[in-house]
């Protein structure tokens, strides 16, 4: 028997870390939501209501407790914009190690503040760049990097929300990941693969803005790109090698979005009574933009729908942003006549004749290692 292409990244230890996790970290719900388009069966995985509010809890807490003795004295560090942060800080504090975060000083002021309620040191920088250059500093003077993306245990523990979505519906045909460096598509669409095999598609949502992780697959290594995207969460510099190459064996393929779609997401999911992040929307908005393989719908009715799973990454709003999309939320329904007509009913999804083709990665056609045909 052929081994998998995924093999190599030996996906059953993200059921090793799904072990670590248990208790510590929530089990999220998968929730049913009317997209508008009877021909699809929308879930809603909910890591916004994860503890810390985001799916990063998972990978920080899968590192933290797998740390030496030797490592535990000398502390934690990370870079974050915030979600990340928030997650070491809480796991760090919950075993007791120190923890700095240094963060780019437009982070927001929650997410901020969150870290140094966790008893977290906070460094604030000019950017995300320089950051990275501190960070690298203290990590120089002995303490351990915990890595937001770019490192196996994170990938493994952002993975355990894969093998939830598999075990409890296994019949799922279709999963949008967001992606920002690409640690949770990495390692949910390896889950994905370990526990469903090739049944299932899997596809990364980046920002049009942010194309880090699209950009690496094709080039076969990191790119740092200038970054034109304003979802925080999602626009890191580059994506990690070790994500680059996870993705390339296991992914469908990445879809492009605009800001403007994901913050049109985002509205819907908080019309709908959930406290989400745009990052946490912005992989419903591929469904949303009718982003779905035609291939796929193609005979699906509402007796057999297409079963897909959007994952809701966060849910760590800036509290201002927050309440901007309430009132528009609020004011929309007190001017739709009848009863929730507007622009927040949902948009029909393009019939299957007009639905664009599933926008594929560069690495769609490729051949030899990375390639599932
Ligand atoms: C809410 C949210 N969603 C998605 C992401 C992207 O995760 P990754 O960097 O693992 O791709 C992040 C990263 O910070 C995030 O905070």
């Amino acid at each position: 028997m052929p081994t998998a292409p995924w093999s190599r990244f030996q996906p059953e230890r993200i059921d090793a870390a799904a072990q670590r996790i248990a208790g510590v970290v929530e089990k999220t719900p998968l929730v049913p939501f009317d997209c508008g388009d009877e021909r699809v069966d929308l879930r809603l995985k909910l890591e916004n209501r994860q503890v810390i509010g985001a799916f990063k809890a998972r990978g920080a807490w899968n590192q933290v407790a797998q740390l030496t003795p030797t490592e535990r004295r000398g502390g934690v560090v990370c870079t974050s914009s915030g979600n990340h942060g928030k997650a070491l800080a809480w796991a760090a504090q919950k075993s007791g190690v120190r923890a700095t975060i240094v963060m780019p000083k437009n982070a927001y002021a929650n997410k901020i503040a969150a870290c140094r309620e966790f008893g977290a040191e906070v460094v604030l920088c000019e950017s995300r760049m320089a950051a990275e250059r501190e960070c690298d500093k203290r990590v120089k003077d002995g303490a351990t990097l915990v890595h937001p993306y770019d490192a196996e245990r994170t990938l493994l523990g952002a993975g355990t929300v894969g093998l939830e979505i598999a075990d409890e519906w296994p019949s799922v045909e279709l999963v949008y990941v967001p992606v920002g460096g690409g640690g949770l598509v990495s390692g949910v669409s390896l889950a994905l693969r370990h526990r469903l095999g090739l049944r299932v598609k899997v596809f990364g949502v980046e920002p049009k803005g942010a194309a880090t992780l699209s950009r690496g697959i094709a080039e076969g290594k990191p790119v740092t790109l200038e970054i034109t995207s304003c979802i925080q969460g999602l626009t890191p510099p580059y994506s990690g090698q070790l994500n680059i190459d996870v993705c390339k064996t296991t992914l469908d393929g990445i879809l492009l979005v605009e800001d403007t779609a994901v913050l049109a997401a985002q509205k819907r999911l908080v019309a709908f009574g959930e406290t989400v992040e745009p990052a946490g929307a912005a992989s419903s908005s591929a469904v949303f933009e009718g982003l779905v393989p035609r291939e796929l719908l193609a005979g699906r009715t509402r007796a057999n729908p297409l079963r897909v799973v959007a994952i809701v990454s966060g849910g760590n709003p800036d509290p201002e942003q927050l309440e901007r999309v309430r009132a528009e939320v609020a004011s929309e329904r007190t001017s739709s006549v009848p009863r929730g007509a507007g622009s927040m009913e949902p948009t029909p999804l393009p019939r299957s004749s007009d639905a664009p083709p599933a926008r594929s990665t560069p690495n769609d056609a490729r051949s030899g290692p990375g390639s599932r045909s």
